[in-house]
Order: C-alpha cells, then structure tokens, then sequence
C-alpha cells in the first residue's frame, strides 16, 4: 500500500470522525448550556471603562463622514470601484503624485504586509529588514514569519533612530529599510533633514520605507513627511493610515504612496482594493476634506496629552514628549503587574521593556477616561 492511500485513508477516517464528533457535538449540548457558557465568558471578562491600549481615536469619526456612511448603505451592493477612484485621485492630487503611484487597503496594516510579502518573495532566502528597535512590528513580523531576516539597530539615547548605524546595516541582502515616523511606541520624531539625507542616498541602494500612521499628530506634517522623496522619483515607500487622525481603526482605510512601478509589484501581494467596503470609502473622502475634525482632533490629543504630562510630572515620573497620540513613560514597578491591576479597574493600556526599563504605553482619550486612568494611576503607582 503506498503512503499516498495510507495518508489518503487516515485523512477520511480523521475527516469522518471529525464530523460525527461536530454534529454530534452540537447536538449534545443544550441552548441553555450555551448561554451559560457564553455568559460565563463574557462575566469574566473585565469591563474596560477606558481604552487607552490601541492608539485608536475616540475623538470622531467626524459628523460629515458618518453621514456619508450612512448615505452609502443603500447602495452597499456595488463594488465600490467608482469610489476607489475617486479616492485614489483625491489623495493624488493633495501629495502632488500621479494615481499609479497610489495603492489603497483596508487600513495601512494590509499594506504593510502586502509589502514584507512582495520584498521577501523578491529577495530569495538570506534576505533581511534593516528596522529600529523597538518599533512597530507588523511589516517586519509578516516578513520574518516567511523567512525574511531581521537586523535591529537599538535606538539612540534619544531615543530616535541611529540612522548611520541603519545605513551601516545595509547590504546587497537587504530587502527594505524601515522607518515608523514618528515611532510607535516611543513617540519620538526623527529630524526632517536627517530622514531625508537618509532616505536620499540609502534609497539609491535599497528601498527606504517609511511608515507614517501618525504623522497627522506632528507640528508640521508636510515638513516631516518625507513625500518629497517620492516626488523626486526616489525608491521610498510610505504609508498612512485613516485609523489614527480620522478616526476609521474599525472602518479600515490606509494609502501607500511609491514609484509606480514599486505600487504594480506590490499591488501583485495584495486585494487591489476590493477589501475595502462601499461604506468606508464613502466615509474617507468625506474626512479627507473635512478639514476642520482633522483640526479638532489634534487639538483634544494635544489636551489629553497635556493633561497626561501633568499628571505624571506631579508624581515625579518622565515621560518621552510624544508627536503622536500616546505616550510612552517608564514605571517605578513591574509593567506587566502594572498593566494587569489598571485592568482590574478597567483601564487597558500597554508595557514596553526595553533598555532594561519597565515601561507604560499609554493611549490618549476623552478627558472621562484619562481622568480615570489618573485615578486608578494615583492608587496604584
Ligand atoms: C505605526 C503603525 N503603522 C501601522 C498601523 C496599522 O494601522 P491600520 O492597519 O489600522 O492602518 C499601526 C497601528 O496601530 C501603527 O501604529
């Protein structure tokens, strides 16, 4: 008997048991065992009472796109190419490319991964990601789960990038360099000038991608965006995101904007827009243009952070000053206790250790859940 029929044979045996196990399995337990499962389950989940764990915004979406939402959903059983367009053309003409050099996902996550999967595939096995270390992890985690390497540079003492070491790093077995700016989780913005002689003669090697989720959130994002770059036929990468200043993380919209060329391959390793739902994209062109919520959420992250910094000062703890919305500071205690006790009380956030420092990642909320987080901070601390 060959290993193929054996195989073949024990997959039906497995198969069929498994099946009768399944109907057999949903037959045998009654509804009302079910419900007392399911509420079991959800009673042991803690009440969150605030959401400071995910760098989402709370403060929107803003009035304009949830009424375009909500003018799409009769006609939500098209395909909403039209609208992709639209979109597409949108964002073109405001960063000052042509369309072919913009490629559209449901959130920047999908993009990020779209491109670890193209520059993996292309480089062959020995590839690596040139990255800072830490910072955010999903392009470098999709590439290095398909065999990708990773070199990590440590941040500097600043806590910003080491871009001669980065630079250092690179070789002919490089896939891409990249860059979250500024970073998650410290906050941190890297000097324009020093990122774009960076992206300048280390793209004339090998792709530089720069993530920029939360560049709404800096002083003066045109400078700091590194845009320019691709303007000027350079081989950089960026992608932002609709989950952070416009308030769509559950919606799902993020660009990428590269050389045409680069956006034709990628796009290969991706959904061609078609995991984009009518609903979101009709909501995004409205946030695109809504100037005045992008505006207004800036400005209550900058008070919530404010109200953070205060806090934290007023019980002697640093803090790294944040260009996004959250704020990352190191704990006089265990990250992982501190993280569990705000939980008990309904606070989610993050820990961070790195540098040997036990540390807490924190969200900005409405001024209702920061004030808990104070609370709670105040009890525990
Ligand atoms: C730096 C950075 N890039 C990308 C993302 C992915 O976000 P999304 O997939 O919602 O666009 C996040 C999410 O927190 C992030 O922090």
């Amino acid at each position: 008997m060959s290993t193929t029929t054996l195989n073949r044979r024990n997959w039906l045996k497995s198969s069929s048991l498994l099946a009768a196990g399944l109907t057999f399995g949903t037959g045998y337990r009654s509804a009302a065992e079910t419900a007392t499962q399911r509420r079991k389950i959800l009673s042991d989940m803690p009440v969150i009472k605030a959401r400071l764990s995910a760098n989402e915004n709370p403060f929107g979406p803003s009035e304009k796109a949830r009424k375009a939402i909500i003018e799409a959903l009769p006609e939500s059983y098209l395909y909403p190419r039209q609208h992709l367009i639209e979109f597409r053309k949108m964002i073109a003409e405001t960063e000052g490319v042509s369309e072919e050099h913009i490629m559209l996902g449901a959130g920047s996550g999908e993009l990020l991964t779209s491109t670890a999967l193209y520059y993996t595939f292309k480089g062959g096995p020995g590839t690596h990601i040139v990255s800072g270390d830490p910072s955010y992890m999903q392009l470098i985690r999709a590439a290095t789960q398909i065999g990708c390497g990773w070199e990590k540079v440590p941040l500097n003492k600043q806590y910003d990038y080491d871009l001669d070491a980065m630079a250092a790093k690179v070789t002919d077995k490089t896939s891409l360099v990249y860059i979250c700016n500024p970073n998650n989780p410290t906050g941190v913005v890297t000097d324009p000038g020093k990122l774009m002689a960076f992206c300048d003669s280390v793209s004339a090697k090998k792709p530089v991608f720069v993530d920029e989720a939360y560049i709404d959130y800096v002083a003066d994002p045109k400078k700091t965006s590194m845009m320019e770059c691709i303007r000027k036929g350079k081989n950089v990468i960026i992608t932002r995101t609709f989950s952070k200043v416009h308030s769509f993380a559950g919606l799902r919209i993020g660009y990428l904007v590269a050389q045409p060329e680069v956006v034709k391959e990628i796009s290969k390793f991706g959904a061609g827009g078609m995991s984009i739902s009518a609903t979101s994209i009709r909501g995004a062109i409205a946030s695109y243009q809504d100037k005045d919520f992008v505006k207004y959420s800036v400005a209550k992250n900058i008070e919530a952070k404010e109200f953070l910094y205060k806090l934290l000062k007023e019980n002697g703890y640093e803090y790294l000053p944040s260009q996004t919305n959250f704020v990352l500071f190191p704990l006089k205690m265990d990250s992982k206790r501190f993280v569990e006790e705000m939980m008990k009380r309904g606070v989610s956030i993050r820990n961070w250790e790195f540098e040997g420092k036990q540390r807490s990642r924190v969200s900005m909320g409405p001024r209702d859940q920061m004030k808990m987080f104070a609370d709670d901070f105040n009890q525990i601390s």
